[in-house]
């Protein structure tokens, strides 16, 4: 379907990491979205307005990229390939000076590579464009005008337009990182699993960069998740309507409320943990109302017990490593149950199943999750 035909009745792809699909869909009816169906990796919008695509590139918690298809087609090899992407109407989505990039995500027997796939709709691209305008446009890796989405599972094709343009989990306050953080989306459905409420007073002993941390404050005081962003890809769509998305994000921005202090806290052992987490925290404006402290969690007495406790320690890459951490494992069993007002939730995050093992409570539930291509399991325990 050339671009300039699409219409919203063209669904729309909402990814997310593997396994957040049900959460997803929850939220995005939460956003006013009606026709949602489970996806591979993400979820279809079958239904939507422009009001609806910027609402959720605006307002979702958990979505990775908002897709808008461009054209669905088999794909046999490079010649189809090519020759589908041509029939796109390139000079209707990416206007004279703008630049350009491809993500691909390709699983195909003769189209191998990614890259390659990607280079060959940057060639559809660039020679239809110059054909047409005579002048072709830029290719930009980092923070181009307009990114371009190709997914190819054997033949299916799909080209789509990333209406997000940067992904949704770059949030825009994370300036510092530690090793290993967990991303911005993961850690919000985290909390929506542990049914964190404004209300809860909540403690992370092992913050890192207190993504938790801070992703609980964005819900606790409503903030949009996109509140700190100023691009999004919609705004180089031609059907942008920039009074329209300004309503959007001002009916969205009216819900915020102060944040409630005395409910976040975060400890770390490592100086320049807590270093990232205040200077996180100070990008995304919490810095006064959340609290976060150097000490080891094995020493530490809360001054307020909280009611929940959700983190993600330490894992290990190697089994050498494994073991050294068990005594970390087997006293954060101790220090929930000692450290938390009861009753109260505990949640930990980790990709060992040995170490899960090794925190010594039962696990009330266990829920899957993907972290960066690693599989792991958040521990659900009740602590009274
Ligand atoms: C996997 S990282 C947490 C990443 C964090 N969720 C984020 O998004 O940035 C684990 C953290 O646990 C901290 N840690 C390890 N042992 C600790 C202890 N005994 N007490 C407090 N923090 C500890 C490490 O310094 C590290 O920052």
């Amino acid at each position: 379907m050339p671009a300039d035909q699409h219409t919203e009745n063209t669904p729309l792809f909402i990814s997310c990491a593997s396994e957040l699909e049900p959460l997803l869909i929850e939220e995005l009816k939460e956003l006013g979205t009606e026709a949602v169906r489970a996806g591979f990796r993400g979820v279809y919008v079958d239904q939507w307005d422009w009001p609806l695509l910027y609402r959720i590139n605006y307002g979702s918690r958990l979505a990775t990229r908002v897709l808008l298809p461009l054209a669905h087609f088999r794909c046999f090899d490079r010649t189809s390939l090519y020759r589908h992407a041509c029939e796109i109407n390139w000079a209707a989505l990416i206007k004279p000076g703008k630049t350009f990039a491809i993500d691909a995500n390709v699983h195909h027997r003769e189209l191998r590579n990614s890259l390659y796939a990607a280079q060959v709709v940057k060639d559809a691209i660039c020679d239809t464009m110059r054909k047409r305008l005579g002048v072709r446009p830029s290719v930009r890796v980092d923070n181009p005008d307009v990114q371009i989405n190709l997914f190819i599972d054997h033949q299916n094709a799909v080209i789509s337009l990333d209406t997000s343009g940067v992904p949704l989990h770059k949030r825009g306050y994370r300036q510092e990182s530690v090793e290993a953080p967990i991303h911005e989306t993961l850690a919000a459905a985290m909390l929506r699993l542990a049914n964190y409420k404004a209300e809860d007073v909540f403690l992370d002993p092992c913050c890192g960069s207190g993504t938790f941390l801070i992703e609980a404050a964005l819900i606790a005081s409503c903030t949009p998740p996109g509140y700190l962003r100023k691009y999004w890809g919609f705004m180089q769509h031609p059907s942008f309507d920039s009074a329209t998305w300004l309503r959007v994000r001002n009916q969205l921005d009216s819900k915020r409320v102060e944040l409630q202090p005395n409910h976040l806290y975060g400890l770390d052992i490592s100086k320049n943990a807590v270093r990232a987490t205040k200077i996180n925290l100070r990008a995304a404006g919490f810095h006064q109302q959340v609290q976060v402290l150097q000490d080891d969690f094995r020493e530490f007495v809360p001054a307020v017990l909280p009611n929940l406790i959700l983190t993600n320690p330490p894992h290990g890459r190697r089994l050498e490593e494994e073991d050294t951490l068990v005594p970390l494992y087997r006293s954060l069993g101790d220090f929930m149950k000692r450290s938390s007002a009861k009753p109260a939730r505990g949640y930990v995050y980790t990709s060992s199943l040995d170490l899960a093992k090794e925190i010594g409570l039962a696990a009330a539930k266990r829920h899957v999750l993907n972290s960066g291509g690693v599989e792991g399991r958040l521990l659900e325990f009740e602590l009274y």
